[in-house]
């Protein structure tokens, strides 16, 4: 039985692109495998950028009920906060202690980021230690990712055979498993969804609010009775994702026809959004009613992941010989 193990971004609630794109297909998969698996959500990570408390929690815990409102499985998934393993950073302290300095320097999302952000700190410049221990800890075998975090993986591979070869035998050479986007979710103004697009629909607000960014999305000026093109229509783009297959091939009859306007084509849209996900929403807003009753699962989530962390480092001490 294969270790499966993928850390999350917690940097706000996910939109409907990080829901259709990867929480979906995540938890599909993992419900339905016999492997062996852990999701963390990485707030020391996010530590690197948000510095204030309240948002770095809040951030964390909608992450949290959001993944859990689109059916986790808590006693399937190992599901936990990464702040609550400390065995994580003192792993991430020996396995710095193993890792030349040289070739950390190479590494490109740090040049990435320290471009592009005023708060470029050693914690950002380190991060691949972090995410690293991260793995490692628990020996893992598969690590699914983007394509944008293999360095980090090649990263962590390296490390682990260099603390073997010169230890001996501690770390299981971890393999990612890359995650091609499997779906590409179209955002308000045509572009990829995403955050810094500001092009997001986010599902997790009220009615009144999701209407108004459903209304938000771009289209081109033609009057109700001219015949539109679906395919290069922003609001049939997201329609083809969220409806019933009938539903959309009605809507794509009446583009091509004429006598649809925008307008009512964002209502179907917005019709549809509700009804599709009815239940994760109710689910959501109820998680973030019982703040307790996420923490007590996450706490759950932790105390078996530390017991797993606590094996590994035990081995590594007694290498470094302490
Ligand atoms: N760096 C990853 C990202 O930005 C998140 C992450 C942190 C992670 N630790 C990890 C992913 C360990 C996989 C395994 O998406």
């Amino acid at each position: 039985m294969a270790k499966i193990l993928t850390g999350i971004q917690s940097t706000g609630t996910p939109h409907l692109g990080n829901i259709l794109g990867a929480i979906i297909p995540a938890i599909q998969m993992a419900n339905s495998s016999n492997d062996e698996s852990y999701l963390f959500i990485a707030n020391m990570h996010s530590l690197t950028q948000v510095k204030d408390p309240k948002t770095l929690n809040n951030n964390t815990f909608s992450t949290a009920a959001a993944w859990l409102a689109f059916g986790l499985d808590p006693d399937k998934t190992c599901f936990y906060r990464q702040s609550d393993v400390p065995e994580v950073t003192e792993l991430a302290w020996y396995l710095s202690c193993f890792f030349p300095y040289k070739r950390l320097k190479l590494a490109h999302s740090f040049k990435d980021k320290s471009k592009n952000l005023k708060d470029v700190n050693s914690g950002l410049f380190t991060y691949p230690m972090l995410m690293s221990a991260d793995i490692l800890i628990y020996d893992a075998d598969i690590v699914p990712v983007g394509k944008d975090q293999l360095q980090h993986l090649e990263i962590t591979r390296d490390i682990a055979s260099r603390f073997n070869n010169l230890m001996g035998e501690t770390f299981i050479i971890p393999k990612a498993e890359i995650q091609n986007d499997t779906k590409y979710i179209y955002g308000t103004n045509g572009e990829k969804m995403s955050k810094s697009k500001n092009n997001i629909i986010d599902i997790f607000v009220d009615n009144k609010k999701l209407k108004k960014q459903i209304m938000k999305i771009e289209t081109k000026s033609l009057s109700i009775k001219d015949p539109k093109n679906p395919h290069e229509c922003n609001v049939f783009k997201l329609f083809e994702v969220i409806a019933p297959k009938n539903e959309v091939k009605l809507l794509k009859n009446q583009y091509l026809k004429g006598g649809i306007g925008y307008g009512e084509a964002k209502e179907l849209l917005y019709d549809n959004i509700l009804k599709r996900f009815i239940n994760n929403r109710e689910k959501y807003f109820e998680l973030l009613e019982n703040e307790e009753e996420v923490e007590t699962l996450l706490l759950n989530g932790a105390t078996k992941a530390r017991k797993q962390a606590q094996k590994v480092l035990k081995r590594v001490r007694t290498r470094v010989g302490f």
